[in-house]
């Protein structure tokens, strides 16, 4: 009867939809296409997928099943694991308002850029006013109206899908946007490896460059990469631990949880394929200003002098237009599965008192919270309104040896440094110990196997994974983000 007021999913295939278009996002289109090229190319891709391996997979399959063996969102989940865990489930929820605030805010650029090159589509100047790529990207960073009203835009498209429930909202539009998205994403490709120069793009993401690797020194590639994985698969935060809760019984967990890594492998990689042999085809044609940057000026500057310049005409605002609604619904398949993580909590204890769970209206006050939780993040330009510099920057040492910067650029640097640099990989991290020492694995095959005629496969690699792989793996991550934020010099 709970169950059934919480929601479910109504089939195996809508699930999968769903976790993988919570996964798939702009950490694979935007994050991961960079970060490839950027830290040895084909040997990255290989770290990555030993990543999704040995710690990917496994961190999935203890949220999912977690979720559905307890039947509750993040907090829920671990206060009924014992009560002195409850504070885990927190740090979860909490990290799912931080990155949703700011998400939102880049989703809205996405929104923004997709608008931009339609209406250029129809009148040449309509939609980017016949500016630079550079200086549009500037002068719309900077305007603080604009940001927020596209903020709200995608907010209200996330919290309108959130509201229409987990089949009749979040299952419904997934199974239509990412097959879609997948279709869409293949035509970019073909479009992006068929121009010419494409093989400059192609060499920088697959040769594998051992003399960037020794640059950048191994341990930092290994760093960068589970770091990407974990953001990238959205783990850490309870949010496969909130999907895993409307899951049916019957539905093979062990499956489950080895297909959503792959697929989202296979879509940061095909995702790389349509950004970066582009980018490489017009660095070859000599288009000006066009590089392999990273950050908001790959997505937003370089790409969109890819198509404005360097495809030109209306063939140019075609794929423009193409590629950032792609971006578009990627971005609002991930942030409504963020939304849900808030949003569950609320209806998990309306539930438990037996009341009506009341999900569109805790839907639209959690939305609305998170929206204005944004408002700094859209309006400080991502740092580049400051006159001043930095939002913050303090100077100290810890315990008189070591010298630390504890600085941020902008509110957006801020927010991630709190979820995706602390919260995220340490709430990984106890799962795995709870999970690998205090509930023991067997607690994952039990679950598996309650679904009928289904025996788990792999259990001993599991239980390596819980116990020791994935706990040193994540206080790795802990490690090095702490390490980026801070600049602690350890690796
Ligand atoms: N996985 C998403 C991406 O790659 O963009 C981001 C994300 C969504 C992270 C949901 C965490 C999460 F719970």
């Amino acid at each position: 009867m709970e169950q059934e007021k919480r929601g479910q999913w109504t089939s195996n295939f809508g699930f999968l939809m769903a976790a993988i278009g919570s996964a798939v996002g702009l950490g694979n289109i935007w994050g991961f296409p960079y970060k490839m090229g950027a830290n040895g190319g084909f040997i990255f891709l290989i770290i990555y997928l030993a990543m999704v391996s040995f710690v990917g997979i496994a961190t999935m399959l203890g949220e999912l099943t977690l979720g559905r063996k307890y039947g509750m969102g993040v907090i829920g989940t671990y206060r009924k694991i014992s009560e002195k865990y409850t504070w885990i489930g927190w740090l979860g929820w909490f990290s799912g308002f931080l990155i949703l605030s700011f998400y939102s805010v880049l989703g809205g650029f996405t929104l923004r850029y997709f608008i931009g090159f339609l209406l250029e589509l129809f009148s040449s100047g309509a939609g980017f006013g016949g500016a630079d790529s550079g200086a549009f990207f500037g002068g719309f960073i900077l305007n603080a109206p604009m940001s927020i009203l596209f903020h709200a835009l995608f907010m209200a498209t996330t919290v309108y899908i959130v509201m229409g429930g987990i089949s009749g909202g979040i299952e419904k539009f997934s199974a239509i946007a990412m097959p879609t998205l997948f279709v869409m994403l293949v035509i970019v490709v073909i479009r992006s490896i068929t121009l010419e120069g494409s093989f400059v793009g192609l060499e920088f993401m697959f040769k594998p460059d051992f003399e960037s690797l020794k640059e950048i020194g191994l341990m930092r590639v290994l760093k960068t990469a589970a770091g990407q994985m974990f953001f990238s698969l959205s783990l850490g935060m309870g949010c496969m631990i909130t999907y895993g809760s409307y899951l049916s019984k019957k539905e093979n967990l062990e499956w489950n949880a080895t297909l959503i890594p792959i697929a989202d492998t296979a879509i940061a990689t095909l995702s790389a394929l349509a950004v970066l042999p582009a980018v490489g085809a017009f660095i070859y044609q000599g288009v000006e200003g066009v590089s392999f940057g990273a950050g908001p000026g790959l997505l937003f500057v370089t790409l969109h002098r890819v198509f404005s310049v360097g495809m030109g005409g209306a063939m140019g605002n075609f794929f423009g237009a193409f590629f950032y609604f792609l971006v578009f619904i990627a971005a609002v398949t991930s942030s409504i599965s963020l939304l849900e993580v808030c949003t569950a909590y609320l209806i998990d204890r309306r539930v438990e008192k037996g009341l009506e769970p009341n999900r569109k209206k805790i839907t639209l006050i959690m939305g609305t919270v998170i929206f204005f939780l944004g408002f700094p993040v859209a309006m400080d330009g991502l740092g580049a309104g400051k006159a001043g510099g930095a939002l913050i920057d303090i100077p100290a040492t810890i315990f008189g040896m070591q010298e630390v910067r504890v600085a941020f650029d902008c509110w957006l640097d801020f927010y991630d440094m709190i979820a995706e640099g602390v919260f995220m990989p340490l709430g990984a991290m106890l799962m795995s110990i709870i999970i690998g020492w205090k509930l023991k694995t067997t607690i994952i095959k039990d679950e598996v196997e309650e679904s009928p005629g289904i025996k788990m496969k792999a259990y001993n690699f599991w239980d390596i994974c819980f116990k020791y792989i994935v706990p040193v793996a994540m206080f790795f991550v802990l490690l090095g983000q702490l390490d980026d934020f801070f600049g602690l010099g350890i690796f």
